[in-house]
């Protein structure tokens, strides 16, 4: 089984930074086969770290966002063709801090989703609870609820083409509570025999401490990683763990440009 160790960059760095921290993953050793990492730069970075990145290193990289329309009137967006044409194999949507910063909502969620499935793109679906529905005893029911709105109308055949990052907005960030295991398990469970998806990811406050814990838990298929790999050997580490964890085998990387099955 793959494990997918991912990280989105947010808001973080300029071309030089793009380039060191790729330098740092060419330089890499060779990965582990059972391991599939990915990196979400910022759109200005995308590009260079497309090109920049050795193919051997077998890094998927993607998005953080993207527009659902094909192309038209929307200032300061890009659509899913754009990052696509940029080097995007793979495109995060709804991460929570899109949802309550910038008015995602489950609809331009879903449209998203469908948007990135017929760009040809893998889509990261982000969904998870904030601290008050979690103390109410709801955070199930409404994580639930936020993966049936994101995959209105889409098919099995097409919900398979999909990873899910399973991210608890009370364990996101700097103010972030780490999860423990026991805290996401039934949650990750639930998302996983929920329909039929690629995999499904845990994202909030991982590191090197408590990746281990995290990729312990059943149904975990991946850790989505924001601050603790926002350095290259951050996230170099996190890829060895995984692998260590859930052992290697000698198959070769996937290609980039991986064609979503
Ligand atoms: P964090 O971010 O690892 O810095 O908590 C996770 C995320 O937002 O995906």
């Amino acid at each position: 089984m793959t494990v997918y160790i991912g990280t989105s960059w947010k808001m973080n760095k300029t071309l030089d930074e793009a380039r060191t921290y790729v330098e740092t993953l060419n330089g890499a050793p060779t990965w582990p086969g059972t391991v599939q990492p990915f990196v979400l730069p910022p759109h200005t970075v995308l590009s260079t770290v497309r090109a920049t990145l050795d193919p051997a290193t077998g890094v998927w990289v993607g998005a953080q966002n993207a527009h659902w329309a094909p192309h038209g009137p929307y200032t300061g967006e890009v659509s899913m063709t754009m990052v696509k044409d940029a080097g995007a194999g793979i495109v995060e949507i709804g991460h929570s801090e899109r949802r309550e910063l910038f008015n995602e909502t489950d609809r331009s969620v879903n449209l998203k989703i469908v948007a990135a499935l017929a760009a040809g793109l893998i889509p990261l679906l982000c969904v998870g609870e904030g601290l008050e529905t979690r103390s109410r005893g709801e955070a199930l029911r409404f994580v639930l609820a936020q993966v049936d709105a994101a995959f209105a109308g889409i098919p099995a055949e097409d919900t398979r083409k999909v990873l899910v990052a399973y991210e608890p907005v009370w364990a996101i960030g700097d103010a972030g509570i780490p999860a423990r295991a026991e805290d996401v398990a039934d949650v990750i469970s639930a998302i996983s025999t929920s329909r039929d998806l690629r995999g499904v990811l845990y994202g909030g406050s991982v590191n090197h401490a408590n990746a281990a814990e995290l990729l312990s838990v059943p149904a975990v298929d991946g850790l989505f990683v924001g601050r603790s790999a926002w350095d290259a050997d951050g996230f170099l580490s996190l890829v060895s763990l995984a692998a260590e964890v859930r052992g290697t085998s000698p198959v070769p990387p996937t290609p980039l440009h991986a064609p979503v099955r």
